[in-house]
């Protein structure tokens, strides 16, 4: 068992498990409810899983056949890029990504996520002054990641305080895209811890072999390139980038 713990489930029936063990439940849990997200930009749905021995839980489910066509992003492949964005959080040991699995569901293959119940009342501007170690490191991830959509509503606070980042359907585009509200560290130098680790992983062949296989199958070539040539070049400048347009900041912001 790798990686935190997840509570599934509703009050009275609950489980703790691990994410590997989330994975294993969202890829082969019947799927026995899918309602749609009325606010989502793509056709997104919030589904309900169910497996013997287990509490029903809660997922987000999207398909290939719901993504709406993009000009800067290669039809049919943002649901690819919900697990890339998964296996590269996991790779780099940043779990706050909830656990994303690709597998077929009642309108064909599609990316599913485990559903974090967000805090009621929790309003990004508000808290994320209080979680500046989180927003670095989703400030970093993004960055390597290429986010083109890091909207204030894509960060959710948890009633246990923890920040997670979700809707990762617009990243490793191989051109530059970074488009995201946390611009708080914009030319400012990476904490060392944030270095330190993302240099671990790059001396680690194992881990290196992992992702690059992983990717590989996600995306193509010249964007799993391109992502390891960002990871290299925040290693070498060693500061956040600066923010370089308008379109650095998505509209709206939530
Ligand atoms: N893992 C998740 N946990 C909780 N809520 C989620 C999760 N993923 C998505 N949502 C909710 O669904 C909405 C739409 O999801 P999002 O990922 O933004 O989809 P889209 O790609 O359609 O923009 C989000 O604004 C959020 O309210
Ligand atoms: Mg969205």
């Amino acid at each position: 068992m790798t990686g935190p713990g997840f509570t599934i489930g509703q009050d009275g029936a609950c489980a703790q498990v691990s994410a590997d063990e989330v994975q294993t439940l969202l890829a082969r849990s019947r799927i026995v409810a899918c309602e749609m997200i009325p606010w989502s930009s793509n056709y997104t749905f919030a589904a309900q899983l169910s497996a013997a021995g287990q509490p029903d839980f809660l997922a987000v489910y999207k398909p290939r056949r719901g993504e709406v066509p993009l000009y800067d992003f290669p039809d049919g492949t943002l649901y690819k890029r919900e697990r890339a964005a998964y296996v590269t959080s996991v790779a780099l040991g940043w779990d706050f990504i909830p656990p994303t699995i690709i597998r077929d569901g009642p309108h064909g293959v599609g990316s599913v996520q485990l559903y974090i119940e967000p805090e009621p009342r929790a309003d990004f501007f508000g808290y994320k002054d209080c979680h500046q170690a989180d927003m670095q490191r989703m400030a970093l991830f993004d960055w390597i990641a290429n986010n083109a959509d890091r909207k204030a509503g894509h960060c959710l606070k948890a009633p246990d305080g923890r920040v997670w980042g979700i809707d990762h359907g617009l990243t490793f585009n191989a051109a530059p895209k970074l488009r995201t509200v946390i611009w708080d560290f914009a030319g400012d130098p990476i904490p060392s811890a944030l270095i330190e680790q993302l240099e671990a992983f790059r001396r680690d062949a194992a881990r290196l072999a992992t992702l690059r296989r992983q990717l590989g199958e996600l995306l193509t070539r010249a964007e799993t390139e391109m992502f390891f040539r960002r990871l290299d070049s925040a290693l070498e400048y060693r500061r956040y980038p600066a923010m370089s347009s308008r379109r650095s900041m998505p509209w709206p912001w939530f």
